[in-house]
């Protein structure tokens, strides 16, 4: 079913592998013009609901990134597949994978390699492309970045970014600034991602070059709440993690509102994406029947989550993920911190300015230094840090503190213990986030195998891409029949193309063979120009999944058009009209 969905894909000129006149190269493929149209109408409708409709910005960034980078985020030493090769044909595949398909762990990426290498041992797994048994082949870690020499001299390391995320949190400083140091923000970027893929698989659902939809919402984790009104009755199908080792796990259903009070998706903005993932991926095509939302347990979390939710959703009985809803906290923000010399706080101002006491401690350094020596700047931060925290203990005649694993005491005679006001102007936030990472072209993989569908018509076998109007690649087919009407119906797409349309002009074959063209890649409406239309100036409107045609005004088609597009009528409803 899967190989010939993807015969059907290179035919309807939707995807197909790259450079096929020289062989291809696997895990790199090519949209034809109907697939881009979908594909960049699912980017869009994503830019429209994560980004304007949620009050987000977006940026883009370079997709060469320097190593420096990586090596803060963690992903030099973190972002790597298991990979075992082949002693006969020297094939190599990805180890977890063949674990996944010789047992009943559903996922088998978070277990370590010993594990792995005992399992493929222990089920005498054989390489898939010769048969030759596997066990006792060591199983070893890949890294999957692509690295990359900058400039002439190749001294200047970079790679080619595993995910657009880096490089919009690594911009954090800057984004702040635009955004007036006020949290809550949202950053997207939509763009390409690349991962060595060691098997890359099922044509664009894992393949080496890629495009991503990924937002960065930046909140203070000890304040800012998400609207959550706007999706709270939002139902989702979840599977926490610790029911996903049952072999036959059922989801559990929850409104976004029950996962929040029952603390079962935390922090709250998680839950909200949650809800704002499942109404987009209705909105694009997914079935949202066919979707659920799955938690990594702590052996899958990759290394920068603290919780992370994948929305699957189930192709031909298989589960794929859409998107990754991860919890990062403050780790990327903190790292870069570290690593570079630029600030990941903000500084949030105060409506009016704080008093407050402080303690401070006088040490007499003259009468400690002599005894302390070098370790003295050791020996005054723990006096302070105990002078803040119990400065009772500052009455007695000597205070104890632990320097470097030592205990040691101190004469109180040399030390002063006071308070004195001080006036703040604000505090520093460093943000925790939330990130929703979507794998565009897996979307547009579900999207495609939930609306194709069969079904007979006019006693004639057809098959179809019931896809919403939203981002069904041509909005509209002007087909006319006769040569008298040729010219009105060119007169007629240019007039829609005018009004945005997305339009296709047919002029060849029967009407069945050209609605069959259509229905194929997911027309929503052809508009046939026939004998009659001289006559009354009117064309046929023809609805893709009902079939049912009205007739309506020439000059009246570009608005009822609309309508039907943006969900205001249906052509039953304009016949009527
Ligand atoms: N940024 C999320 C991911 O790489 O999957």
């Amino acid at each position: 079913m899967v190989d010939s969905f993807h015969a059907l894909a290179k035919r309807r000129g939707l995807y197909f592998p790259a450079n096929e006149s020289y062989g291809g190269v696997a895990g790199l493929y090519a949209y034809g013009p109907t697939g881009t149209a979908l594909k960049r109408n699912v980017e869009a409708a994503w830019r429209d609901r994560f980004v304007s409709r949620e009050g987000n910005a977006e940026m883009d960034a370079p997709t060469i990134v320097p190593e420096a980078v990586f090596e803060a985020s963690g992903h030099l030493d973190g972002f790597d597949d298991a990979i075992v090769a082949c002693p006969e044909c020297s094939a190599r595949h990805r180890a977890d994978h063949l674990v996944e398909d010789a047992t009943d762990i559903e996922e088998a990426e978070g277990l370590d390699l010993v594990t792995i290498e005992d399992l493929i041992a222990s089920r005498d797994v054989a390489c898939p492309a010769c048969g030759q048994r596997l066990a006792g082949q060591p199983v070893d870690s890949f890294d999957l970045m692509f690295e990359t020499a900058i400039g002439p001299s190749g001294d200047q390391s970079g790679y080619l970014r595993p995910e657009t995320a880096q490089s919009t949190l690594v911009e954090f400083p800057r984004l702040a600034e635009y955004a007036r140091n006020s949290l809550p923000f949202g950053v997207a970027q939509v763009g390409r991602g690349y991962r060595n893929e060691i098997s890359p698989r099922n044509a664009i659902v894992r393949s080496r070059e890629f495009t991503m939809a990924e937002l960065q919402q930046f909140f203070d984790p000890d304040g800012d709440d998400p609207p959550l009104d706007r999706v709270a009755d939002v139902t989702v199908q979840l599977l926490p993690a610790d029911r996903a080792d049952d072999p036959n796990p059922d989801t559990v259903a929850y409104t976004v509102r029950q996962a929040v009070d029952d603390g079962v998706v935390r922090p709250a903005w998680l839950a909200y994406y949650l809800g704002v993932t499942r109404q987009w991926l209705d909105r694009v095509g997914v079935d949202v029947d066919r979707l659920r939302f799955r938690e990594h347990d702590d052996a899958e979390l990759a290394h920068y989550a603290t919780a992370c939710w994948d929305a699957e959703a189930c192709v031909d009985g298989e589960w794929i993920e859409l998107a990754g809803l991860a919890y990062r906290a403050d780790y990327d923000l903190a790292r870069h911190a570290e690593h570079s010399d630029a600030d990941y706080d903000l500084f949030r101002e105060y409506d009016r300015p704080r008093e407050r006491e402080r303690t401070v401690l006088d040490v007499g350094r003259g009468a400690l230094g002599p005894r302390f020596g070098n370790r003295l700047p050791a020996v005054v931060d723990a006096l302070e840090a105990r002078a803040d925290r119990d400065p009772a203990a500052f009455e007695e005649d000597t205070v104890t503190v632990d320097v470097e694993s030592e205990t040691v005491d101190v004469d109180t005679d040399h030390l002063e213990v006071r308070t004195e006001a001080v006036t703040d102007h604000g505090e520093r936030v460093r943000p925790h986030v939330v990130e929703p990472a979507f794998g565009v072209d897996r979307v547009v993989y579900a999207a495609l195998h939930h609306s194709h569908a069969e079904d007979v018509v006019d006693g004639e076998a057809r098959t179809r891409l019931a896809l919403p109007a939203a981002v069904a690649p041509t909005d509209v087919a002007v087909l006319p029949l006769r040569a008298d009407v040729a010219d009105r119906a060119r007169r007629l797409v240019d007039r829609l193309r005018r009004a945005d349309f997305e339009v296709a002009f047919d002029d060849s074959g029967s009407i069945g063979r050209r609605y069959r063209r259509q229905d194929e890649v997911g027309t929503p409406y052809c508009v046939t120009l026939d004998k009659q239309t001289p006559a009354d100036d009117a064309a046929t409107v023809r609805d893709r999944d009902s079939t049912a045609q009205a007739r309506v005004a020439l000059a009246d088609l570009p608005e009822a058009l609309a309508r039907l597009r943006d969900g205001e009528a249906t052509v039953a409803e304009l016949r009527r009209s």
